[in-house]
């Protein structure tokens, strides 16, 4: 068996398309329902539909899937794409804490769960370092 990271072990380890959409749209349920998702939640448009979507076809690209996020919307630097955006250590916390209670409800292998958390806090400390001051 592939060890995620390995090409696209990670991709189906989050249930494909299907799971990664399903996955993050539980991330932004938390975002609207948990105290601690408000203040990011404020940082985003009233309406999640366009953003719902980019955050699934780009993180169906980085675990290794199709990329459909770069035929539909072009290239992507994620640090550079938040940068307009004040990012603390807390607003980079919250948002990991409500990936991290998205990622609860999913059906994933535990070991798999960790990882994914470990994995997205490095581009989440990358969008900090390059933030806007405030
Ligand atoms: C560190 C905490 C983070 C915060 C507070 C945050 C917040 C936001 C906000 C408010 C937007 C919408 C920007 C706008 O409408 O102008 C956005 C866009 C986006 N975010 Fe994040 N984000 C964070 C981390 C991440 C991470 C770790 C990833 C990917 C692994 C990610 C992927 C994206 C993508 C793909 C977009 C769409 C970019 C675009 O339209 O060009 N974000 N983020």
């Amino acid at each position: 068996m592939q060890k995620y990271g390995e090409l696209d072990a990670s991709y189906k380890a989050a249930g494909e398309e299907q799971g990664i959409r399903k996955l993050v749209d539980e991330f932004y349920q938390q975002m609207e329902t948990l105290e601690r998702g408000q203040q990011i939640r404020s940082m985003h448009t009233e309406s999640l539909e366009v953003i719902k979507d980019k955050l699934s076809l780009f993180l169906m690209a980085w675990l290794g899937g199709p990329k459909v996020y770069r035929q539909k919307y072009g290239g992507i630097s994620i640090p550079m794409a938040h940068k307009h955006l004040v990012v603390t250590e807390q607003e980079r916390d919250d948002w990991l804490y409500c990936m991290q209670e998205a990622l609860k409800k999913q059906d994933y292998a535990e070991d798999f769960k960790e990882y994914l958390i470990k994995q997205l806090s490095v581009p989440a400390e990358r969008i900090r370092q390059v933030s806007r001051d405030i």
